[in-house]
């Protein structure tokens, strides 16, 4: 399967780091025009220089709607079009697990900001140049937790993932008519940043080793394993699968 995006625009956000990074690098590979999207712009300017002269880096906080309006109106009038979103900012936002009468309204919110509005506004922001287009994808990075529970027991991330999974449903049947597809990849647990690093840590050798045996191939992935699932829902070999959530977790 020969998967390319040659002459496609494609918009990746939390590119500066981590998975968003790696989707960038395998979209600009395949011949896309990326425009990534972060709040860190150092790690975009990397981002972009690993992405090749193409590549270009917007500095958007998703969570905010004025914002994500602008930059994409901006990228389609540039580019005349917008073939894929990828959703993938995300995370904890610094938290750990905590009891939930310690949770504060900020603490709660701000995960629902990133993960599941975020979403949501990016999505409004591109739909009208898909709609236009009579053809577009959009992928959103949920998580395991979004599926089952939280590995660090963190309640807002796991229910911000969930609703952005219902949210990826119900895109599909809205934006179907129009030939957009939406759809979903649930990543299991991947030492991607230094939050995952602390995690892996903070587990111990017993806990390590009890995650590796739960997963079927008895390996941890890595961000090309979510890469390749992105890739393929934004390729035209996925165009009659909407509305799916795959989990790429080594199986379960
Ligand atoms: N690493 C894992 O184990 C794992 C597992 C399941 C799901 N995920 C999900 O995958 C996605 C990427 O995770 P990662 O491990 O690569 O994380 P990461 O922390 O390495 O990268 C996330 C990026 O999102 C950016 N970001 C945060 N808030 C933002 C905002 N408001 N607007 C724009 N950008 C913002 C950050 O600056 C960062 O560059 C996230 O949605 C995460 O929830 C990760």
């Amino acid at each position: 399967m020969n998967i390319t995006f040659d002459g496609k625009t494609v918009i990746v956000t939390g590119a500066a780091h981590g998975f968003g990074r790696t989707i960038a690098e395998a979209f600009a590979s395949r011949g896309a025009t990326v425009h990534a999207c972060d709040i860190n712009e150092a790690g975009l300017s990397e981002t972009v220089r690993l992405c090749g002269s193409k590549a270009r880096g917007h500095v958007l906080d998703v969570g905010n709607r004025a914002a994500t309006q602008m930059v994409m109106a901006e990228i389609e009038a540039a580019s005349g079009s917008i073939d894929v979103l990828v959703n993938n900012a995300g995370g904890v936002r610094g938290q750990v697990g905590r009891p939930i009468e310690e949770i504060s309204e900020e603490d709660w919110q701000t995960i629902f900001d990133v993960n599941l509005s975020g979403a949501f506004f990016m999505a409004q922001a591109v739909a009208p140049a898909m709609k236009r287009q009579k053809s577009g994808r959009i992928v959103n990075i949920s998580s395991g937790a979004g599926l089952g529970i939280s590995l660090t027991g963190i309640q807002a991330y796991a229910s911000a993932k969930a609703g952005q999974i219902g949210l990826t449903r119900q895109l599909a049947h809205e934006l179907g008519p129009w030939n957009i597809t939406v759809n979903n990849v649930a990543p299991g647990f991947v030492r991607s940043n230094p939050t995952t690093e602390r995690q892996w840590e903070a587990m111990g050798k017993d806990g390590q080793e009890r995650l590796m045996q739960n997963i079927a191939l008895k390996r941890l992935g890595k961000p090309d394993d979510i890469a390749s699932m992105v890739m393929f829902f934004a390729s035209d070999y996925a165009g009659w699968i909407s509305g799916q959530v795959i989990s790429v977790d080594g199986g379960k």
